[in-house]
């Protein structure tokens, strides 16, 4: 059996960090998995990351589906979450409720992520009295891109950290069982964090929220770009894997590969 709320709440009281990560597709999915993440999250981020667009905003529902899919069916022991694309929520509450069940029933995913505060208390209260998990995102939402101008950090001045307040304990009030603070400072988070009970999520928001998500291309450094200031490179499997691959491209540029032990009887 995965973790569940309950168990996340635990942590949050057992000062257990939760650890949360992304992952795109079966292989990272297990990977993830192997090495212990609490929840696994089919991030919109695949709009960059993997279909190699300028932001999240044109990621679909059912490309969401498709690779939510595929993350779970790697990890049947773990909590996964799958944001909801731009545009399939916002319209209404109906259009939230049809599309974040279309989510759960086709992936079997354990819960939607949605970027927003107040404004969408309402249907996040639905969507959890109809039975669908949410976990909130607040402080900087790539979703909101075309508003912003630049991916900023949030919570710089007092009106902001208190809107962010607000949005936070209005997702509490709703239902939301988790909060995904991105981008904020340290100040603002506390901030945050001391005013809601359920568990939250940084990222690029500091060490006191009750645990991390990074994206899994950036934790384990497979992108070419300069990851933000936020992100800890793990490794360097860019590198390595380039290496890899010059090596074998000489190796069958040499007549070294394949080898004997590479041939059929
Ligand atoms: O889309 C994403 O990957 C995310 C996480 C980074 C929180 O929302």
């Amino acid at each position: 059996m995965p973790k569940g709320m309950e168990d996340f709440i635990k942590m949050k009281l057992a000062k257990e960090k939760i650890v949360m990560i992304t992952a795109y597709d079966y292989v990272q999915a297990g990977i993830a998995g192997e090495a212990g993440a609490d929840i696994v999250l089919i991030g919109d981020s695949l709009a960059t990351t993997v279909q190699g667009r300028d932001n999240t905003i044109g990621v679909t529902l059912d490309e969401m589906i498709y690779h939510a899919k595929i993350v779970k069916s790697a990890l049947k022991d773990t909590f996964v979450a799958c944001d909801m694309p731009f545009m399939s929520y916002q319209v209404s509450t109906e259009q939230a409720l049809t599309n974040a069940g279309k989510i759960l029933k086709e992936s079997g995913v354990n819960a939607v992520k949605i970027e927003g505060g107040e404004a969408l208390a309402g249907t996040v209260k639905r969507l959890v009295e109809s039975g669908i998990p949410v976990m909130g995102h607040t402080g900087l939402m790539p979703q909101f891109i075309n508003v912003l101008g630049s991916y900023k950090v949030q919570g710089k001045i007092e009106s902001q950290v208190k809107k962010l307040v607000n949005d936070a304990v209005a997702l509490e009030d709703a239902g939301a069982f988790m909060i995904v603070l991105e981008a904020m400072p340290e100040e603002a988070t506390l901030n945050v964090c001391s005013n809601i009970n359920i568990p939250t999520i940084g990222i690029g928001a500091g060490r006191y929220t009750d645990g991390q998500v990074l994206v899994f291309y950036d934790a384990v450094g497979m992108l070419s770009q300069k990851p933000p200031k936020f992100v800890k490179k793990f490794a360097d499997s860019r590198s390595l894997l380039i290496n890899a691959l010059k090596i074998y491209r000489d190796e069958v540029k040499s007549g070294i590969f394949p080898s004997k032990e590479n041939i059929y009887k």
